[in-house]
């Protein structure tokens, strides 16, 4: 691998760890850490756009990042999506206030969107949804659907509005871990190891990262 810089940042270290052990990390991290591994950074920001935003502003400022991955669970709003699916995220919306559409960074992914489409069509694509709310309920559900929500997260539009205005290329890798309805804590708590599956993608999309 060349000398780039990643940057690998999550909310929580258990949605992480599948992939710090994949690239031979073996410490369990916890929330505020950021941690230089070779070529990688990896950071815990903890949950809310507050503290993503907070985290990467620390990390971006401190190190001179190259490009950004976010690992994280998501909450599906589409029937496309299984327990388990990993989900590049496509386009953004903030529910609960304001981002615009297609930075300029989301839109060098592109002819990654396509490359997916052709070589990779295991790997899914969502419209996501970014809120300071974990999204429990059928009604706060269809409310998103209304707004185009395929999958509900807490972090990562905040993450996109800090990765444009350092200008860095970033791309989320969310791993499906419930449904946003009356279930979802329990399916969410079942599935917090659910990253396992984003080792499998991980070279394919380091590789697309690096190359740009
Ligand atoms: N991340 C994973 N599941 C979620 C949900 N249901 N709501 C918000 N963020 C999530």
């Amino acid at each position: 691998m060349d000398h780039k810089k990643i940057l690998i940042i999550s909310a929580m270290a258990e949605e992480m760890l599948p992939l710090t052990k994949y690239l031979s990390y073996e410490k369990l991290l916890s929330p505020g850490d950021i941690v230089e591994h070779g070529n990688f950074v990896f950071a815990v920001s903890w949950i809310g756009k507050v503290s993503a935003a907070m985290m990467l502003t620390k990390v971006l400022e401190q190190y001179a990042i190259d490009a950004i991955i976010n690992i994280g669970l998501a909450g599906s709003l589409s029937p496309q999506y299984e327990f388990g699916d990993v989900v590049v995220v496509t386009h953004t919306v903030e529910h609960d206030g304001f981002i615009e559409w297609d930075s300029e960074a989301q839109t060098r992914l592109y002819p990654l969107f396509d490359l997916i489409t052709v070589e990779h069509p295991e790997l899914k694509k969502g419209i996501l949804v970014t809120g300071d709310q974990f999204v429990a309920s059928g009604t706060t559900r269809e409310s998103l659907q209304a707004k185009g929500g395929q999958l509900v997260d807490m972090e990562w539009a905040a993450l996109a509005k800090v990765a444009h205005h350092y200008q860095k290329p970033l791309i989320a890798l969310k791993v499906i871990s419930d449904n946003a309805d009356e279930e979802a804590g329990e399916n969410f708590a079942n599935n917090l190891h659910a990253g396992e599956r984003v080792t499998k993608h991980f070279p394919f999309i380091l590789e697309f990262l690096i190359n740009q």
